[in-house]
């Protein structure tokens, strides 16, 4: 392949991809829809961990550990000291935030969860931020209702407005009314919340002088602030000039002059979410980012694709320019195997390979990422898939003697048994044999196609849909193939969460 051949000091990552015709009859959401729908899980992630460590002292991981989808655990979570209707409440909402993280992740491929920082401490930050000065003691989320509540004022509303952001961006009717049913739920929440502060709204949050009313100022103007696009945020009581129709103080909604819901860009979202004012300075409730960042991150990234005329498969060619040398796997290119599709474990290993190693991507570098996430599937690749010969002669040999034996219903089920441990061997050995047989390489897909169509029956589809990624990652290599900077944003992906290239789309 011309493609090998080394020169240029940038280093790129292709992505073979296995563009197979989707036999779905469902409408395609377009990227940029899914771009818009995806975003929102990293404020949906931080709504559903916050509220079920609160009401119920666990999250996800132990209640519903599929939807985290391999994401590492948040930090700092735990059960706050809360009253019974206000647990009753709080209760409902995670479990409402479930229910969105799987509508989001059934309609959309999503990505593993962020690393969360919830602790007391992130949340004293973002107040001690609002006040311009540190409150003695500390502001602890989980130490009252009030607290409470003030704390949960800071969540669902930022969601709320990204709805309201992402509304008239989206094209497809699915999406459209996905995000609409959303959006109801995070106002209703939201509405909840403020109801419940604005009751107590004159109330001081002892031990601070400060009454319910001020902190909900404080809070709404720090995030003007933050989002930088003018007044998008209002505290429970506002001067009347604010109120609805300009002449009302009480302020329950926090809504424009014609009290229409304000609304939010991604990046305005994330400068808020982030405690930085910059879309692209990670920290806050988001350590290592959210998901939609690390574009941001990685703006000199530039993205081209192989023809594709000859094939259904294209090389997706991922360019980081001014990046130092990466010496590792340069001789041989890694691949991705199709094999390992074959175990459900996959898509959490990749996944994980990348979402857990992501230190701050500034120090540590695409390149050590891009390592680490190779090295990690290999070492479980050897594990989950080394296949012991002894083991499998000694299959062979107690399948002969069960043969020879008289046929009984205890010796045919273990027949049944020892036949399909054969039979996933030999399919996974002849994956790899055709794996090094270069010559078919691009020709994979035909032969996987069945396997496919039997995978997309039992659910597989949502999980692994359009068929498979190979990657490769291999350094001095130049490209005459025309730029595609319009693509840079959908090499957010491969930075948040290498899986998600399984759904790079036939539209490229
Ligand atoms: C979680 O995923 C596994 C494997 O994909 C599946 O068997 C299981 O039913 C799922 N559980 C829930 C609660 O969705
Ligand atoms: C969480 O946030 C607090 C306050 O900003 C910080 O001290 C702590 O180190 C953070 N934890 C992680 C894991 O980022
Ligand atoms: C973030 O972006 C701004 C402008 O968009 C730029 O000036 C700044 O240097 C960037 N910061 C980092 C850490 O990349
Ligand atoms: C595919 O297109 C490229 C240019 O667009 C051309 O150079 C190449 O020969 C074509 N390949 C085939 C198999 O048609
Ligand atoms: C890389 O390709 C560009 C054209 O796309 C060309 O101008 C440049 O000379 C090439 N560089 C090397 C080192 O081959």
């Amino acid at each position: 392949m011309a493609l090998f051949s080394a020169s240029a000091t940038a280093f790129i990552g292709l992505l073979l991809l296995l563009l197979h015709g989707t036999s779905t009859g469902q409408e395609q959401i377009p990227n940029s829809d899914v771009d818009l729908l995806e975003f929102p899980l990293n404020l949906e992630f931080l709504e559903a961990e916050f509220f079920s460590f609160a009401a119920y002292g666990r999250g996800l991981d132990s209640i519903a550990p599929n939807l985290t989808q391999g994401g590492p655990p948040p930090v700092g979570g735990r059960r706050a000291n809360l009253s019974p209707l206000i647990r009753d409440i709080i209760a409902q909402f995670a479990l409402q935030e479930f229910g969105h993280l799987r509508a989001i992740q059934s309609t959309v491929r999503g990505f593993p969860r962020p690393l969360l920082n919830i602790s007391a401490e992130s949340f004293a930050t973002v107040i001690n931020q609002a006040f311009g000065q540190p409150l003695r003691p500390p502001f602890d989320p989980y130490a009252n209702d009030i607290n409470y509540l003030i704390a949960s004022y800071l969540i669902p509303y930022v969601g709320l407005t990204g709805y309201v952001g992402a509304n008239p961006n989206l094209q497809s009717t699915k999406a459209k009314s996905l995000v609409a049913g959303l959006l109801g739920v995070e106002s209703g929440q939201d509405a909840v919340i403020r109801t419940l502060l604005y009751e107590r709204a004159s109330l001081k949050v002892l031990p601070y002088p400060f009454t319910v009313a001020e902190f909900s100022t404080k809070i709404s103007n720090l995030r003007n602030k933050l989002g930088k696009e003018g007044v998008k945020d209002e505290g429970l009581i506002v001067e009347p000039a604010e109120g609805a129709e300009g002449r009302i103080s009480g302020n329950v909604l926090s809504a424009d002059k014609d009290s229409l819901a304000y609304a939010r860009t991604p990046e305005e979202v994330l400068r808020i979410v982030y405690g930085s004012g910059q879309a692209n300075v990670t920290g806050g409730f988001y350590p290592r980012g959210g998901v939609l960042s690390r574009t941001f991150l990685f703006s000199d990234v530039s993205v081209t694709h192989e023809p594709m005329n000859c094939s259904d498969h294209a090389a997706l060619i991922i360019r980081l320019t001014d990046t130092p040398e990466f010496r590792s796997h340069a001789a041989r290119p890694w691949r991705f195997k199709a094999a390992w599709l074959q175990s459900d474990q996959c898509v959490r290993v990749v996944g994980n390979s990348w979402v857990t190693t992501l230190g701050n991507i500034q120090e540590t570098g695409l390149a050590e990422q891009i390592a680490c996430c190779q090295a990690k599937p290999k070492l479980w690749s050897a594990t989950a898939f080394g296949v012991d010969k002894t083991w499998v002669r000694m299959l062979e040999g107690k399948l002969r003697r069960l043969l020879q034996s008289p046929i009984t219903l205890e010796n045919q089920l273990d027949i049944k048994t020892i036949q399909t441990k054969l039979e996933r061997i030999a399919a996974h050995d002849e994956t790899v044999w055709r794996q090094h047989s270069k010559v078919l390489w691009l020709r994979e897909e035909d032969r996987n196609t069945g396997y496919f169509h039997r995978k997309a029956s039992q659910g597989f589809e949502r999980t692994l849909l359009p068929g498979f990624a190979i990657w490769e990652i291999f350094r001095g290599q130049n490209s005459s193939l025309s730029d595609r900077p319009s693509q840079i944003p959908r090499v957010r992906c491969i930075f948040g969460y290498v899986g998600a290239c399984f759904e790079y789309s036939k539209t490229l």
